[in-house]
């Protein structure tokens, strides 16, 4: 499988079938992709293949292939991304675990509108969980980084 990563071409010797979640994690050693469920239903392991934020648990590698997949490590090199800017500004994270991949769903929602409403912003993270409750910083931070 040939899969390129975060601008990066990779040749990976795996199953077509292998969710992405594991070929990132496991074989390229992209780890900033977290597993949370493994059924598609919490976002901690959302990537964007061709800017969209997919949940990479529910997705076959080859599925992936020939497209563009950009991990939280891609975002930014140097965590420069304004999404990452107003995460750190407005201390979302508490325990951290799922904030890769609701950065990446915020990302995503932001390249397509660059001023959501409250109810685009809910409706765009419905799908990223986060246990600590961190909701109305999530918010906020979309709020700055949409600016
Ligand atoms: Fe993929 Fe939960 S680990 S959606």
């Amino acid at each position: 499988m040939k899969l390129t990563i975060n601008g990066q071409l990779h040749t990976l010797d795996v199953s077509p079938d292998m969710p992405l979640l594991w070929a990132l994690r496991d074989h390229i050693g992209l780890t900033g992709t977290k597993f949370g469920c493994g059924k598609g239903l919490c976002g901690a392991c959302t990537v964007h293949l061709d800017g969209s934020p997919l949940r990479s648990c529910s997705i076959p590698v080859s599925f992936a292939e020939g497209k563009q997949i950009v991990t939280i490590e891609g975002l930014a090199t140097d965590a420069s991304h304004p999404v990452q800017k107003a995460w750190k500004d407005q201390n979302v994270p508490q325990c951290g675990y799922c904030q890769s991949g609701q950065i990446m769903s915020a990302a995503a929602l932001l390249a397509t509108n660059a001023a959501p409403t409250d109810a685009e912003i809910d409706a765009a993270m419905a799908g990223n969980i986060c246990r600590c409750g961190t909701y109305p910083r999530i918010r906020s931070a979309i709020k700055q980084a949409a600016a």
